[in-house]
């Protein structure tokens, strides 16, 4: 690679800016953009217009860029660039969880057939290193669990929601207002985007390749005030939070709402911050936290990656290449908290041990055991107005 490492830019909105910003306030790395691609031939820029390009084949095919740092917000156009300057000889930093969880198993051939890496810290968790902790770090340990705070949208709502008396709604506005939840939230609110992040870790973490629809998943939006008060009564507090564990030699991956102790450091996790927590056979539990989201926080990882390049660095996927990873199942028990309107759809869920269960006209919960399949299976999953959280 040249002495200054050429970078051909996709997107220029929040990561993108930030990326610009950062790559300018550091010294020690020789980097250059040589052209930005974006979409929308209208919008005012904040640079030059020489800077700007509408044609992707302007970034693609010159033969100048070394890396092609892809910040769209559109998965199926991203993975067509990605493809493309893979195929071109240029190597790929990206942040795109969805673009990178959809196709995960396309791009380990591609980076296999090319020779060239995709490197996606950016893409879980924001400024945490999990990525390369988990492929790297974590290699010989034996990892069991992963959970984390990975979605920095809905901890923010579910802290106002838990420490307030503001309800869904009014909570959902005010994240909106302040830019922390799009105008269109359902990948957030809904646990897509968490869901990307989950398969992304897991497979870094325990060398299993999931498609999106094999992390089960359930959002927040169905969480009331009752919800947020007895959570209290039984001292604990609300998160959604991405679970992957190992159990028998099988792993269990999901995401759905959770009740979290006061004294775990999930807990503490507050506002649009993320978290991760490892645990290991032997180094026992290990928590990583930190900005999950923002221009800045979100471009010091890309920025990572970069640096990374100019050791030639890229991810080895040893774990999956093991071909010993462990298989999936949703035949695990989980003690939840089932909440519905309705007691018929609260009972659709088989309890095999209910702990409590209360009764009153407008609320109805169990807390009890289950299966994860069954849960899954039952009327209450299904129920956009039930809300489910784990224990
Ligand atoms: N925002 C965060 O905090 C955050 C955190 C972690 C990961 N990410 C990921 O980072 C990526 C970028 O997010 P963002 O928040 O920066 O998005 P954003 O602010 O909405 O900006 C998106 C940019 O992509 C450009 N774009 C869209 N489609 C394009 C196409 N087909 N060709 C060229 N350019 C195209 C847009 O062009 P125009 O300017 O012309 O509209 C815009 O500049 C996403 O994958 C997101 O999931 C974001």
């Amino acid at each position: 690679m040249a002495t200054t490492l050429n970078i051909g830019l996709f997107g220029f909105g929040c990561v993108g800016q930030g990326l610009w910003d950062v790559l300018h306030r550091t010294k020690g790395l020789q980097t250059e953009i040589t052209r930005i691609c974006v979409k929308d031939r209208n919008k005012l820029r904040p640079l030059g217009a020489g800077m700007f390009t509408f044609e992707q084949n302007d970034i693609l095919e010159d033969p100048k860029v070394d890396v092609v740092v892809e910040l769209i917000d559109d998965a199926d156009a991203a993975f067509t660039i990605v493809k493309s300057a893979l195929l071109n000889g240029k190597a790929v930093v990206t942040a795109n969880k969805k673009m990178v969880a959809s196709n995960f198993a396309e791009l380990l051939e591609l980076q296999q057939a090319t020779g060239r890496p995709v490197l996606y810290e950016a893409s879980s968790c924001g400024s945490i290193p999990i990525i390369r902790n988990l492929e790297e770090y974590y290699d010989n340990d034996m990892l069991d669990g992963v959970q984390g705070i990975v979605n920095g949208t809905t901890n923010y709502i579910l802290t106002k929601l838990t420490e307030t008396t503001a309800s869904y709604d009014d909570v959902l506005r005010e994240a909106q207002q302040l830019g922390f939840a799009e105008s269109d939230p359902t990948l957030d609110v809904e646990g897509y985007d968490a869901a990307f992040k989950t398969l992304i870790m897991g497979a870094h973490a325990f060398g299993t390749v999931l498609r999106p629809g094999d992390v089960i998943r359930r959002g927040i939006t169905a969480v009331s005030s009752f919800d947020a008060v007895t959570a209290k009564a039984h001292g604990h507090t609300i998160k959604l939070l991405s679970q992957s564990r190992i159990r028998d030699g099988h792993l269990t991956s999901y995401v759905l709402p959770a009740f979290v102790p006061y004294q775990d450091p999930l807990a503490t996790v507050r506002n649009e911050y993320n978290a991760v927590l490892l645990h290991g056979a032997f180094s026992d539990a290990q928590f990583f936290v930190g900005k999950g989201a923002g221009g800045h926080p979100t471009a010091s990882a890309v920025l990572s990656d970069l640096a990374a390049l100019r050791y030639a660095y890229k991810y080895e996927y040893k774990k999956i290449e093991q071909g010993t990873a462990p298989s999936l199942t949703t035949r695990v028990p989980v003690r939840a908290y089932v909440r519905s309107h309705s007691a018929d759809v609260v009972s659709s869920v088989p309890f095999s041990d209910v702990e409590v269960e209360y009764k009153s006209g407008a609320n109805h919960y169990v807390i009890g055991t289950t299966l994860l399949e069954s849960l899954y299976r039952s009327e209450a999953f299904a129920d956009k107005r039930t809300f489910i959280a784990t224990l």
